[in-house]
């Protein structure tokens, strides 16, 4: 079924005090009833405390990224089976900011795929075009490439673990959103793209998030579209006001 998201980046924001804060008043500001999902990503750090904290609330925590390998001599990484010990089962994978400044490409990410769907994790498999390649108009060329090589080589019965976030790099803690036009007009292409190649059943189901300067005061136009199943919010997030906000629109 095609789910309402609202997910948290926290990128390398917040530490341990600072989580607590947040859930200790964010907890106590949210309706019992949401009309979307709630997802937060706060560093490797505060995962379990943040897990712990929320655990009997309809808040799901979840990790910024992973490695592919299942485990191995590599210093400094987090492995699937790691984040599934401490309950975390869900990832964020391929960020624009893991993809510029980490050297992240659609093949290694292809692999991180798999390593999270054979761990029984769910993936949101981030997605977006940079600003020269939208003015090239190759946005779609783009999008379609990354679909293509870094998740069409999934199982039909693993799209059930799958969300994808639609972030236009150009748009990324830029303050620049794109137009609710220009998001629902990408939204349907990646739609029509996971058509072609799974059918419709499936890519009806599947729940595409829009991400990059997502705001109170743009979430609703955005939210309005037919093809945006919700948003991935990054700097928004941070603060309890302007994340009730963006809830509160979808
Ligand atoms: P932003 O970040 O909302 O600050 O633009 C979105 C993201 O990076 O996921």
């Amino acid at each position: 079924m095609r789910k309402k998201i609202i997910a948290a980046n926290w990128k390398m924001y917040k530490d341990l005090a600072e989580v607590n804060d947040f859930f200790t008043f964010f907890i106590e500001s949210l309706s019992e009833q949401p009309n979307a999902e709630i997802l937060i990503a706060p560093s490797f750090t505060n995962l379990r405390h943040a897990f712990e904290t929320t655990r009997d609330y309809t808040i799901e925590i979840i990790a910024q990224n992973m490695h592919e390998k299942e485990n191995g001599a590599y210093t400094g990484e987090i492995s699937a089976a790691m984040l599934k010990s401490i309950g975390i089962n869900r990832v964020i994978l391929g960020h624009s900011e893991r993809r510029e400044y980490f050297g992240e490409t659609n093949t290694s990410l292809a692999e991180k795929i798999n390593t999270a769907l054979k761990n029984e994790m769910k993936v949101i498999f981030c997605i977006g075009e940079k600003l020269e390649e939208r003015k090239e108009e190759n946005h779609f060329n783009i999008i379609e490439t990354q679909l293509k090589e870094g998740l069409f080589h999934i199982n039909e019965n693993n799209w059930d673990s799958v969300v994808i976030a639609y972030e236009p790099v150009w748009a990324i803690g830029t303050g620049e959103t794109a137009s609710p036009e220009q998001a629902q007009e990408m939204h349907q292409f990646i739609r029509n793209t996971i058509a072609e190649k799974f059918g419709k059943g499936i890519a009806e189901n599947v729940s595409i998030l829009y991400g990059g300067s997502v705001k109170p005061n743009n979430a609703k136009e955005l939210f309005r579209q037919p093809d945006i199943d919700g948003a991935l919010v990054g700097g928004a997030s941070l603060e309890i006001e302007s994340f009730n906000k963006i809830i509160q629109a979808i």
